[in-house]
C-alpha cells in the first residue's frame, strides 16, 4: 500500500461537450460500460493508493456519491470535496491541503483514461519518487490542445507550456501528477494565468526550476485517450469496448483491482457481482471467482 494520498479533480462545467453535459457531469458520462471516472479511480487503486479525495463541483456531487459511495465496497476510503468555481487545475491542492496533511499525492483528472502493458510498473516507479514530482509525456499529433514539454537534445525538459500556439514538442503532459508533500504551498505561491486560473504548468514549473521534476514518457505501448469532444469521447468508448471483448478482460474495472490486491475478498466480490447479475460485467466480476 502506498503512504501517497490520491485526489480526482472531477470538476468543471464540461462546455466543451455541451449540450450531452449540461445535466449530467462529464465525468459520469459513459466510457462504453462504465462511467468515465472508474478508469482514473483505477489508475490511483493500481498505484496501490487507499486514501482517495474526489472534487466535484458543488452540484454534481450528489450524483457521484449516489454511484461511488466512501469506496468501503472496494477497500477504499473516498473524501468528498468541492471546488466552487474551475479556478485552475492547480487550485485542488488547495482545496485538499488538509485532506493530503503534508502526504504526497497523486491527482488524476476525472477525465483521463490510460491504458498500457507496464502501467502498473511505471506507476509503482512514480510512487516510489517520495521528493519532487513526475509527470508523464505523451506523444500526440496536436499537442496545442495540451500542456506540452520542451526538451532539449539530451531529452532533458527545459520548459512546460500550456496550450502554446508552437509547440516545442508533440509530447502532451498527461492529466496524472505525482507531487510531493510541497504541492499545496507552491500552488498558494503561484499567481493565476492571464485567463484567471492558477496554471497546473506554474505549479510543475515550480518544481521544474529546482531541477525537482521527472518526465517519464509513455511510449507508442500506451494509449492516452482523450475524452474532450464528441468525436474523442466516441473513440475512447470504442477503444474500450474492442479491447474488452477481443481479450475478455476489463480496464478500468475497481472490484477487479481491490479483489486482484486483497482488498477485499470472495464473499465481497460476490457481492459486487451479483448487484450487476444482468450485465457482461456481472459475468465477469463472477468469473474472477
Ligand atoms: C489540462 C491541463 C493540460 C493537460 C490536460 C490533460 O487541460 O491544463 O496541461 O495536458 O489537462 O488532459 P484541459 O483539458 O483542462 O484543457
Amino acid at each position: 500500500m502506498s503512504a501517497r494520498k490520491g485526489l480526482i479533480l472531477a470538476g468543471g462545467t464540461g462546455s466543451r461537450l455541451w449540450p450531452i453535459t449540461q445535466g449530467l457531469s462529464k465525468q459520469l458520462m459513459p466510457i462504453y460500460d462504465k462511467p468515465m471516472i472508474y478508469y482514473p479511480l483505477s489508475v490511483l487503486m493500481l498505484t496501490g493508493i487507499r486514501e482517495i479525495g474526489i472534487i466535484t463541483t458543488p452540484q454534481d456531487q450528489a450524483q457521484f456519491q449516489n454511484l461511488l459511495g466512501d469506496g468501503t465496497q472496494w477497500g477504499v476510503q473516498i473524501t468528498w470535496l468541492v471546488q466552487e468555481s474551475p479556478d485552475g487545475l492547480a487550485q485542488a491542492y488547495l482545496i485538499a491541503e488538509e485532506f493530503l496533511d503534508g502526504a504526497p499525492s497523486a491527482m488524476v483528472l476525472g477525465d483521463n483514461i490510460f491504458f498500457g502493458h507496464g502501467l502498473p510498473e511505471l506507476l509503482a516507479s512514480a510512487d516510489a519518487q517520495m521528493d519532487g514530482g513526475t509527470v508523464f509525456g505523451y506523444r500526440v499529433a496536436d499537442p496545442e490542445r495540451y500542456g506540452v514539454v520542451g526538451m532539449d537534445h539530451d531529452g532533458r525538459v527545459t520548459q512546460i507550456i500550456e496550450k502554446p500556439d508552437v509547440p516545442p514538442s508533440n509530447y502532451a503532459v498527461t492529466g496524472l501528477y505525482f507531487l510531493d508533500g510541497s504541492a499545496p504551498d507552491r500552488a498558494r505561491a503561484i499567481t493565476p494565468s492571464a485567463r484567471g486560473e492558477l496554471e497546473i504548468v506554474t505549479l510543475l514549473e515550480s518544481y521544474l526550476t529546482e531541477g525537482a521534476l521527472t518526465v517519464e514518457t509513455m511510449g507508442r505501448g500506451y494509449a492516452w485517450l482523450d475524452t474532450g469532444t464528441h468525436a474523442s469521447l466516441l473513440d475512447a468508448a470504442n477503444f474500450v469496448r474492442t479491447l474488452q471483448s477481443r481479450q475478455g478482460m476489463q480496464t478500468g474495472c475497481p472490484e477487479e483491482i481491490a479483489h486482484g490486491a486483497g482488498w477485499i475478498d470472495d464473499a465481497q466480490l460476490s457481492v459486487l457481482a451479483d448487484r450487476y447479475a444482468k450485465t457482461e460485467y456481472g459475468a465477469y466480476l463472477r468469473g474472477l471467482l
